[in-house]
């Protein structure tokens, strides 16, 4: 999703805020643009290019990418751009401008208001130069500094009145050159501390990484003043300064760095087994030993609340998320159901916060993001928080705005995804909720199922290598990639625990290829999608060994019984009398039943992958997507 930095200070700002902005642009965008104050001729000046970060580069003056003579104090803010109103083109690319060049800001998030806020502005006769919300902002900012005597601070009060919706705003104003100003509602936005008086602004802590490790998070509803003589003014909604707490973060530079491959997707699939390793890492240390997840809470005061009380004096889990964390959840409900004998619901966020459901504080409220910022999610979340739930997060990002409003954060480890299609986080996101589910079986006492604890804990510990020996022979799935890339329509299908695996294999390969693709349980076939199949159809069959292997079999038969192009991905042998039912085999190794999901996922993410690099298709970047969501 869009990206914003900022920099006030005296380094060369025009490499910096390109730096920056490289550092976020893994998240998908189409655009970019920057705005430097030209202390010579007083101005703002704006560069902006459509596609690619060095497009901008390239429409750069040249004496701004190198460092400047005079050591003046040299302010700025960037943006890319994932289109949300208008097309992406430089017009609609940020930094905007007001109609006289007063005000240059950047904007991530959605102003539900603002064709309102246009009618009025035009009819006071500004002139809209692109079809974005944002350039209304930039205007009806320069339209309140009028009656605001040019006043930023109460302008952006204000302001803030006025605009309906999410925002993340970074501002310059002519008059004020010495000074950058922020504002938050609904978007992450973050100030990094340096130096003497220097200060960096940016949607997302890993932009700051490698300047800064002295890190202030904004409150929806916050706004602030930065300038090297007056540091930060920092406001609350009620308009009140607030006081600063800043934080110091333990992340290093991040090494954004495909490691030799070709894309950051592969990286991470081959990246699984380390991704595991790392997840179980001081929580199961053997399959006799219990299980141990900590608060790793960003929250020093919430410390006390251990993830195994949250999980006590409730009788309902509720899990949200979307996309691949939703999938994940999915697989979590079959097991937490199984262990710890409670009802378990997994819910769509973007659905769900939109329900009046009924939630209490028996209620546990899981959710899933790897991103921890996710529009939809973190608003279903903020639902259950009001209504008195106990709230986990399960993320990739200890830091998120997710993890500092819940009461416990689980930490999924997976360390930085680069890559828009999500691979690693998923199988994370799995290992971690079947620790959280062993724990609860454990800690509330449910006799009947311990039994079962130690195998699952073998196996997930075992796991590691079975992905090693899965990854070592990829040929299969390069010849598969090549002879089904060219069809325009696959089922995938699967039933039991790897269900929401086939649904998450489907999501893979539409997503990177752009074939159409959708996941449904085996039963569900002849209930409605039956009707698609013929020999155009290909259909993707997850068989684990397990107490679905039977039914799912039939499943298979009924599909080829319609002339479909069967592909089993399998990790049983197919019994006898079941030969011609396939075209053809993807084995994968033998595993418990719990642990398929995980392990027939790494095949289905390895087809996803070679069929789009087959079809030449942009892996990492695939088109209208982006890494993390924060709008709706
Ligand atoms: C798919 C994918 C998306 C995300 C979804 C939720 O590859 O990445 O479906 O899973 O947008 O994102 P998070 O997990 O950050 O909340």
């Amino acid at each position: 999703m869009c990206g914003i930095v900022g920099y006030l200070g005296y380094k060369a700002i025009a490499p910096l805020l390109v730096e920056s902005l490289r550092t976020l642009e893994y998240r998908g965008y189409d655009s970019s643009g920057i705005a430097i104050y030209n202390n010579g001729t007083q101005a703002i000046n704006i560069y902006k290019a459509t596609g690619k970060l060095q497009n901008l580069v390239d429409v750069l003056p040249a004496d701004l990418l190198i460092e400047p003579p005079t050591k003046n104090l040299q302010v700025g803010i960037g943006h890319i751009r994932w289109a949300t109103h208008g097309a992406p083109t430089v017009e609609n690319a940020h930094p905007h401008h007001g109609h006289h060049g007063e005000v240059v800001l950047v904007h991530n998030g959605i102003i539900e208001n603002f064709d309102e806020l246009k009618q009025v502005l035009q009819g006071k006769g500004y002139v809209f130069n692109s079809q974005t919300d944002t350039e209304t902002v930039a205007h009806l900012l320069e339209d309140i500094l009028k009656s605001h005597h040019n006043d930023f601070l109460p302008a952006v009060a204000e302001l803030r009145r006025q605009l309906h919706g999410a925002y993340a705003l970074t501002m310059m104003h002519k008059q004020a050159p010495g000074k950058l100003y922020v504002a938050r509602q609904q978007a992450p936005l973050v100030i990094g501390v340096g130096n003497q008086g220097e200060y960096w602004v940016a949607s997302d802590v890993v932009a700051l990484v490698s300047h800064t490790n002295q890190i202030i998070y904004l409150e929806d509803g916050q706004y602030a003043e930065l300038s090297e003589e007056g540091g930060v003014k920092l406001f609350g909604p009620d308009n009140t300064p607030v006081e600063v707490k800043i934080h110091t973060i333990q992340t290093g530079p991040l090494t954004i760095d495909k490691k030799g491959y070709k894309h950051f997707m592969l990286k991470e699939i081959y990246e699984q087994p380390d991704v595991v390793r790392n997840a179980l890492l001081e929580r199961i240390t053997s399959e006799t030993s219990p299980v141990f997840i900590a608060n790793d809470t960003p929250i020093a005061e919430k410390e006390a609340v251990s993830i195994a009380s949250l999980t006590q004096d409730v009788d309902r889990v509720i899990i949200i998320g979307c996309g691949t964390s939703y999938n994940a959840g999915m697989v979590a409900k079959y097991l937490i159901e199984e262990l710890v004998r409670m009802p378990v619901e997994i819910e769509a966020a973007g659905e769900y916060r939109y329900r009046n459901p009924v939630l209490n504080d028996r209620c546990l409220v899981i959710a899933i993001s790897q991103s921890g910022e996710t529009a939809d999610t973190l608003e279903a979340l903020r639902l259950a928080i009001r209504s008195g739930a106990k709230t986990i997060a399960l993320t990739n990002r200890p830091d998120s705005t997710m993890a500092r409003e819940v009461d416990g954060v689980i930490n999924v480890r997976a360390g930085v995804e680069v890559s828009v299609c999500a691979t690693k986080s998923f199988v994370a996101q799995i290992v971690a909720l079947y620790l959280l589910g062993m724990m609860m079986c454990e800690h509330r006492g449910v006799t009947e199922k311990l039994a079962e604890l130690p195998a699952l804990k073998k196996a997930l510990l075992t796991l590691p290598v079975l992905m090693e020996a899965m990854l070592s022979n990829v040929e299969p799935l390069q010849k598969l990639a090549r002879k089904y890339g060219h069809y325009t329509s696959m089922l995938f299908i699967a039933r039991g625990v790897c269900f929401p695996a086939a649904l998450e294999g489907a999501l893979k390969l539409k997503e990177i290829s752009y074939i159409h693709a959708e996941g449904y349980s085996g039963a569900e076939l002849k209930h409605g999608p039956i009707a698609l199949l013929d020999e155009s159809m290909p259909v993707v069959s997850l068989l684990s060994d397990g107490a679905v292997f039977d039914k799912m079999l039939s499943n298979c038969q009924e599909a080829k019984a319609r002339s479909a192009q069967m592909i089993a991905v399998t990790n049983k042998a197919i019994p006898h009398g079941y030969e011609t039912t396939f075209d053809d085999i993807i084995s994968y190794p033998a595993c418990h039943e719990w642990v398929s999901p995980l392990l027939g996922s790494v095949p289905l993410q390895l087809l996803s992958y070679y069929t789009a690099e087959f079809l030449g298709k942009d892996v990492d970047q695939p088109r209208n997507l982006a890494k993390s969501v924060t709008v709706e």
